[in-house]
């Protein structure tokens, strides 16, 4: 098994990475809470179908009571009301302060689950079981928690870490070959941002890795949460550092917000964005041709991605108005090497824009 530690401010936990690891998920659970009577499993009908029963069992010789709540699948309930209607239930279930909610789902589930336990009698402890690749290698760990409103995407929101985060590979094998290649980009993204060797993996082993070979992506998810575990446990509440976690993303973002959310995953929309970072990168002499191609060419080796139609001057609107901005400035993550970035306030207008027609003529081949 993989144990990695995260270290934060408020908390230590691990992530724990391993093969049919749901199996014996109460084990592992029992260990992070040993005093614990009540858990509540929280998770959507789609993924309670796959992987409920597993989780469930694991329990079956533990004196705790465990419940299940469910919420509706999907990005869209990802808001106050579903918080509302889940914490009615708990209340229900008669779960107090001392009970421990597990979350059993992807990123959405995570994040709503993680927010409830931030909030629910002003905080309860609560576990990840993520079971998506893009909740397994990115959103289950760091402590961010929160939902959308109808002005944005995580407007509200806390920082809550949870008492462990177990990861099962396994359970990658029932997700949909798109939610699990968009996955993917965080982990390139990863490679970029801090560890070269991520990102030789993704380009040496592209078959194994779409094949979700289980030895790879073991090696892969361990060493993207390292990534992750490591920028979080410096800079818990993104005053500086964790901002690199950003690349890609400033564009993605604009690209999501911009197609309404329908035309993207979130990885495909980073996947842009980390092409139009290189170029831009490249365009300003932080980074040599070479290093932008490279990227470039392996977003494009894990691809088909939805084509870029949004016009360029659309999206730089979109920019500035990102939540993120810097003191009014539109902040970007560009690469210099495999493995390095730096955080640019500096990129002109036109730059953007070239690289916007570039990403739409580049998606049209
Ligand atoms: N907290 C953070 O730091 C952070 C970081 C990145 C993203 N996020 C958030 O994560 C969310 C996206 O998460 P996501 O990409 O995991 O999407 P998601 O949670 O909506 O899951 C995608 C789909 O896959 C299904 N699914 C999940 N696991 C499955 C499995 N094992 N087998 C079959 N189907 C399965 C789900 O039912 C859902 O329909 C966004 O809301 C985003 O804001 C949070
Ligand atoms: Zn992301």
């Amino acid at each position: 098994m993989i144990s990695i530690q995260v270290k934060t401010r408020t908390k230590f936990y691990s992530v724990l990475i391993e093969q049919e690891i749901l199996r014996s998920a109460a084990t592992y659970i029992r260990d992070a809470v040993p005093d614990a009577k009540h858990f509540v499993v929280v998770t959507s009908a789609p993924i309670r179908k796959h992987w409920g029963k597993m989780l469930l069992d694991s329990f079956s010789s533990d004196e705790a009571k465990v419940d299940v709540i469910e919420m509706p699948d999907g990005e869209r309930y990802k808001t106050m009301a579903t918080v509302e209607s889940l914490s009615n239930q708990l209340v229900k279930l008669q779960a107090d302060r001392k009970a421990v909610l597990i979350a059993l789902g992807g990123g959405v589930v995570g994040d709503v689950t993680g927010f409830l336990a931030s909030i629910y009698m002003r905080g309860i402890r609560f576990v990840q079981i993520p079971t998506t690749y893009l909740a397994q290698v990115d959103s289950s760990v760091g402590g961010k928690t929160g939902v959308n409103l109808k002005a944005g995407k995580n407007l509200v929101g806390a920082f809550k870490q949870p008492e462990l985060v177990l990861v099962d590979p396994q359970v990658l094998d029932t997700l949909p070959e798109r939610e699990y290649r968009s996955g993917l980009y965080e982990s390139l993204k990863a490679g970029v941002i801090q560890n070269a060797r991520i990102f030789e993996f993704m380009e040496q082993n592209r078959t194994e890795v779409l094949a979700r070979h289980p030895a790879s992506l073991e090696w892969l998810i361990a060493e993207s949460v390292r990534v992750k575990a490591d920028v979080v446990g410096q800079d818990e509440e993104e005053h500086g550092l964790r901002k690199i976690l950003n690349f890609g993303h400033t564009i993605g973002h604009a690209l999501e917000a911009e197609t309404t959310y329908k035309t993207f995953l979130h990885g495909e929309a980073v996947a842009w964005g980390m092409v139009a970072a290189a170029m831009i990168a490249a365009g300003m002499h932080k980074t040599s041709l070479t290093i932008a191609e490279r990227i470039i060419s392996l977003v494009l080796a894990y691809a088909g991605l939805p084509q870029v139609s949004s016009r360029p001057k659309a999206i730089f609107r979109r920019l500035a108005s990102d939540k993120k901005t810097l003191g009014g400035k539109v902040h970007f993550i560009l690469p210099c090497d495999i493995g390095q970035v730096v955080i640019a306030t500096d990129v002109p207008e036109k730059a953007v824009l070239h690289a916007m027609e570039e990403l739409r003529s580049l998606s049209k081949r």
